[in-house]
């Protein structure tokens, strides 16, 4: 049995003061096909985020817009009260029509219900991290903008993060509000982010990769990797999340799944160390 312990992929304090085990969890996938509706088997989602602690994972990432609000109460149903150290990460900006229809919006009055009712779903008085699912480009900035540094002045949210940005968008959201966390598409397949990861360890800022686990396949499929993925006796999907978290130390990648035995499959992933030249054979791989 291998050692299940998030704690092992090592911290990451988020805005310098809100320490969270760098492997998390991502809360997508507890939803309906299509990221719409109920999950299949809700009794597997609840066991799912029941073992979330029991397994050290405390970063827990979950939007209004998946299910719509179906995560957020699944979250808050099954894991509040928190046990102490939780830090879940919740996100508005996207509005949802549909199984797999998802639209930018970030008026100022839509991005404050969703905070006033992600708080209601997820029984909290302020949310720790709350990011901008996407910046809207039919709202200004000093709308969108100025709305969420407002909320963050009444203490309705504690740190700010940003998702799918460039850097100098997180330059330009910066003037309003300390960027925290940066959520964008990567893994080791997928490197179109590169420059943001390492603007935001240069600065200090979690990167959440989302689609982590998508460099599995590759790995999978070649043999250099297969001799590292015999070494560690680990499938393509945990050496995949165990290259990502030597990547970078602001690293916090959240896989997500809606079964336990799939959690614990990746949360397994952080007690491999890759040594640093099998890192660079799956970095070469990867950029390939
Ligand atoms: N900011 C954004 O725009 C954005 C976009 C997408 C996602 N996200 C966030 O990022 C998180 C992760 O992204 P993601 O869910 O797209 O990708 P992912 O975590 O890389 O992959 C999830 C997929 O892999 C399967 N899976 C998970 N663990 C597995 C295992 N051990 N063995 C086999 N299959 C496994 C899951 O299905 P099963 O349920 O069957 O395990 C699911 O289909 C989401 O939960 C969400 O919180 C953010």
């Amino acid at each position: 049995m291998p050692t299940l312990d998030a704690a092992l992929s090592g911290t990451f304090a988020i805005g310098g003061d809100l320490t969270v085990n760098r492997l998390g969890f991502g809360a997508m996938r507890i939803t309906g096909k299509g990221i719409w509706g109920p999950p299949e088997d809700p009794d597997e989602a609840r066991r799912v985020l029941r073992r979330l602690p029991e397994l050290n994972v405390n970063l827990v990432d979950t939007a209004e817009s998946y299910g719509p609000y179906v995560s957020e109460e699944l979250i808050g149903e099954v894991l509040a009260p928190y046990a102490q150290g939780t830090v879940i990460a919740t996100k508005s900006g996207l509005t949802r029509t549909g199984p797999d229809e998802w639209h930018w919006l970030a008026r100022p009055e839509f991005l404050r219900q969703g905070v006033i009712t992600s708080l209601r779903r997820l029984k909290l008085e302020r949310l720790d991290l709350w990011q901008l699912h996407r910046i809207d480009s039919k709202v200004s900035h000093e709308d969108q903008f100025g709305a969420i540094a407002e909320m963050q002045q009444q203490g309705l949210i504690r740190h700010v993060g940003l998702s799918e940005v460039s850097v100098e968008q997180i330059e330009a959201a910066q003037k309003y509000f300390r960027v925290t966390t940066v959520q964008n598409l990567y893994n080791l397949a997928n490197r179109k982010s590169e420059a943001v990861l390492d603007y935001c360890e240069k600065n200090g800022i979690g990167f959440i990769p989302w689609f982590p686990l998508a460099g599995g396949d590759l790995v999978e499929g070649h043999d250099d990797a297969r001799a590292i993925m015999d070494k560690h006796g680990a499938s393509g999907s945990q050496i995949a999340l165990a290259w990502l978290l030597k990547r970078s130390p602001v690293m916090l990648p959240i896989p997500g799944t809606g079964k336990v035995k799939h959690l614990e499959d990746n949360v397994a992933a952080a007690a491999i160390e890759l040594s640093d030249e099998d890192f660079a054979t799956l970095d070469k791989i990867g950029r390939r």
